[in-house]
This record gives structure tokens, sequence and C-alpha cells, in this order.
């Protein structure tokens, strides 16, 4: 029995093109698939990151951060829309991996996706509770510091006194309506994440706009403050170090790849949902990076709203102009805009999540109870609500913060498998109808793997641990459940039987 046992790709296109009831809704066109992939990118990267990596690596170079991150994604992105055009399923990664590279791969990269998108959605979840609480405090209405925190986390409160949080209510609670949202349907979730989508939009280009307006060159000069003597304090490794933070706010175009069973054309819409989301982020990315570090010296930028503080800046030069009154409510926008972008971070995300568990499920890596299908909705609607109590629980109760960085390691791991994934696929199968190429192979995808694994040596130690503890918790799994109850072993045995 050998664990690299691969399935069989005529099979992954034949479950993938299944219709009818107990299979996903065929809904959603080339429109929805763009908005859901911005949806899953404009988020807690954008509104909180970059100023943050602007302010202790790259001053206004995090630009070209910006850009090298954004590089780094679309060489990724164009091996995942490869993938998507070709095997059009809702395991993405996890089933890319199943076909090229085995079994036990493929299990190991599911695993990891838990950390990419459950633990995405609960890091966002943290923000989005951040974020609702400033706004709230901002209209007079008060959270009890005690429900807006993970269990024992210190909080100062106002007249300098400390409270210990019990737990973190909003994060719950955002958790559980969207969570209820994905259950009810797919269209509908998409529709939601569409008017988010707008929101969130409009209020990054309402930002770009107002901003540019009052750019004060001085701020952007020097572009690449000298280095301070380590690697990573300003200058070019500063700009390196940057892009590895700010990765973070490009990740979730991939996750457009396990809507695939659900889009009425996936062969041609799935590399437009993929590539058309990241090159309209990396545009939006690189131009609001730019105006938010030539309004204010870049030094101000490491705080938790620093979009907000740049914009303030802004409002301080329109004073007696005709532009007071716009500016004066541009940080509430702001605000408004951060708040929508999460919540649709987490839609996508807690999306993608329960469509992997269906596929893992599917074949037979996990219990069958995972792969049922709502007879109404026809949502993965077990998965779903199992989702929505990993990401509560993680976003209710554990700080978090300590685990953000799992999200990026974890996400760039999938990068590197589905880039070398692509490779394996070309040569092993060079026939097989490919509606969209990666081009420059075998260049782009090697270039892509190498990026992600150079992004990857540059987060620190404690996040590698972190992964390898995980990993070693699904390799026991994988042993104790699912290489006894997989389809293709099973299968595998049979016909060795039948000879
Ligand atoms: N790209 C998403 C964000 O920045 C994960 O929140």
């Amino acid at each position: 029995m050998s664990i690299f046992r691969t399935k069989p790709i005529e099979r992954i296109i034949q479950e993938a093109a299944a219709e009818g009831s107990g299979t996903l809704r065929r809904v959603l066109g080339p429109v929805n698939l763009v908005t859901l992939g911005v949806g899953a990118i404009i988020g807690t990267g954008i509104f909180v990151l970059t100023g943050q990596a602007a302010a202790a690596y790259a001053g206004p170079a995090i630009v070209l951060s910006m850009v090298l991150a954004g590089l780094a994604s679309a060489l990724a992105g164009l091996c995942y829309a490869e993938f998507a055009s070709t095997v059009p399923i809702a395991g993405s990664a996890y089933t890319y991996g199943y076909a090229t590279l085995g079994e036990f791969i493929a299990w190991i990269i599911g695993w990891d996706l838990i950390l990419e998108y459950a633990l995405g959605a609960a890091t966002v979840a943290v923000g989005w509770s951040g974020y609702v609480v400033s706004f709230l405090a901002d209209l007079g209405i008060h959270v009890p510091p005690a429900l807006s925190a993970a269990p024992g986390t210190v909080l100062t409160v106002a007249g300098g006194g400390t409270v210990t949080a019990v737990f973190n209510l909003p994060a719950v609670l955002i958790t559980a309506l969207v969570t209820a949202l994905l259950v009810v349907g797919i269209k509908e979730s998409a529709t939601v994440n569409a008017v988010i989508v707008v929101v969130k939009v409009t209020v990054v280009v309402v930002v770009i706009a107002a901003g540019a307006v009052f750019v004060n060159m001085a701020n952007l000069m020097p572009f690449v403050p000298p280095n301070q003597g380590r690697f990573g304090a300003y200058g070019w490794s500063g700009v390196l170090r940057g892009a590895g933070v700010i990765f973070f706010a490009y990740i979730g175009f991939d996750a457009v790849s396990t809507a695939a069973q659900e889009a009425k054309n996936p062969q041609r819409d799935m590399p437009i949902g993929i590539l058309g989301s990241l090159l309209l982020c990396t545009i939006l990315y690189v131009a609001v990076s730019g105006v938010m570090v030539g309004l204010v010296p870049y030094q101000q930028l490491g705080v938790a709203a620093p979009m907000a503080v740049a914009i303030d800046a802004a409002r301080v030069h329109a004073q007696g102009t005709a532009w007071a009154a716009l500016m004066g409510s541009m940080p509430y926008v702001v605000k408004i805009g951060a708040i929508a972008g999460l919540s649709s971070v987490m839609v996508v995300m807690m999306m993608g999540q329960p469509r992997i568990f269906y596929s893992m499920a599917s074949d037979g890596l996990l219990p069958p109870w995972a792969k049922k299908i709502h007879p109404r909705f026809r949502t993965p609607h077990i998965t779903t609500l199992v989702t929505g109590i990993i990401v509560g629980v993680a976003a209710g109760f554990t700080p978090i913060s300590v685990l953000g960085e799992l999200v990026s390691i974890g996400t760039l791991l999938a990068f590197v498998i589905v880039s070398v994934g692509v490779l394996a696929l070309r040569r092993r199968r060079p026939e097989l109808h490919r509606p969209f190429r990666t081009p420059l192979v075998p260049l782009v995808p090697i270039l892509s793997a190498a990026v992600a694994l150079s992004l990857m040596l540059g987060l620190p130690w404690q996040t590698w641990k972190r992964l390898l503890i995980w990993m070693l918790v699904g390799i026991a799994l994988y042993f104790a459940y699912g290489r006894r109850h997989s389809l293709v072993q099973a299968e595998a045995a049979a016909s060795q039987e039948a000879r």
C-alpha cells in the first residue's frame, strides 16, 4: 500500500463535472468569482499591516515591497489558474496535490490549508472585533473590555485600571453570523460578499483619490531609507522583509479555486477570478500604500489603524479649504471600510475551508458525514458548522495574535506544492487539455516555488516550529484514520486482488 498513490486525474475531472442533487450548486459567473477573490484579499493586510511594515522595515519603499509581494502572488496565481481551469474541483490545492504528488502530500496540504483558511478567518475575526469595538466607542457605545479579548488578556481601561478579559464576544458573534450565511447558500454568500466588496473598494479608492491631493513629497524622501545595520531595518533588506510581512495582504486569491464546483463555467472563469482579483488588488495596494507614506512620515504609521492616521493628516491639510468637511469624515469612512472589508475576508475563507474538508471526506480521508450536502441549501452544511466552531473557538478563546504568522507560512507551503504540482502534471500528463496554461513553464512554476520558499525562510523559527508541530498532529491523524479509509487505496487493493 503506497502512501504516495495518486488519484487518477480523469476521475477527478469527472467528479468535478458532476451535477444534480447531492452536489454543489453551479451559480457563480466571472464577476462573482472576481468579487470573491477581492472579498478574500482586501483585509487586515492593507488596513493594518501595511502601515506597520512601512514604519518598521521599508519606509516609503513599502510601495516596492507591495510590488514584490504582488509579483510573488502573481507567480503562484498563474499556477493556481492552470490547475483550477484544468481540474476545477472544490478541494483546490489538496486535490491538485492528490493528482500529482500522491495521497500523503495531498493530506499534508489539506491539513496545512486549515492554517490558511480556518486560522486565517480566526485572525481576521479578532482584527474585526478590534475595529468594531473602537468604532462603537466613537459612537458612544462601550463593549465591556472583559468581553473584547481572549481569556487572560490584561487590558488597560479608562482611568488607568486593568481588566482581565474572559473571551472575545464580537469575534464569536461575527463568526456565528458568517457561518449562518454560508450554510444558507453560496448565492446568498456571494451576494453579501459582493455588496461588502463594493463598500471596501470604494473606501480604498476614495482614500487614494482624497489622499493623493495632499501628498507631501518630502515624506517620500529618501525613498529607500538607509539600512540601520541589521537585516530588515530599512534599506533593500527592509524592502524584502516588508514584502514578507505584507504578503498576508495578498492571501485569498487562491480561495477562489475552492468555488470551482459552484462556478457555471470553471474552465474559463477560474483564471479570470484568480488573476483578475489579484491584478485589481495589486493596483489598489500599490496606490494606497504610496498615498499613505506620502501623507505622513512613515514612522507614524506603526499603529493599529494606520490608514486612518494617514487620512487624518490629510484632514489637517484640508482645513480651511473646500475639502474640509469631506476630509473630516474620512477617518470614519476608513473604519467602516475596514469593518466591512474584514467581514468579507471571513466569508470567503470560511467558504473555502468546508469545501476542502468536503473534498477530503469524498476521498475517504475524513469521515463520511463531512461530505454531506444540505438537501435544500446545497451547501456542505456540516463542514461549514464544524469550520464555524473551530474559527469561533480560535477567535474567541485563544490569543490569536501569536498564531498570525502561521497563516502566512501555511499559505506559502500550499503555493510551493501547487507550483511543483504544475511541473509534475505537465511532465506526467503533457497531453491533458489545459484551458489555461501557466506561461513560460518551467520558469514560472520554479520561480513561484522558489519565491514562496524564500518568503517562508524569512519567517521566524518559532513559526516554523509551530508549523512542524501542526504537521506532526496531521500525520498522526492520517495514519490513524485516512490511510485506512482512503477510497483510492481501497480501489488499488481491490484491483490487485482481482488480478
Ligand atoms: N488578505 C487577507 C487580509 O489581508 C487575508 O486580511
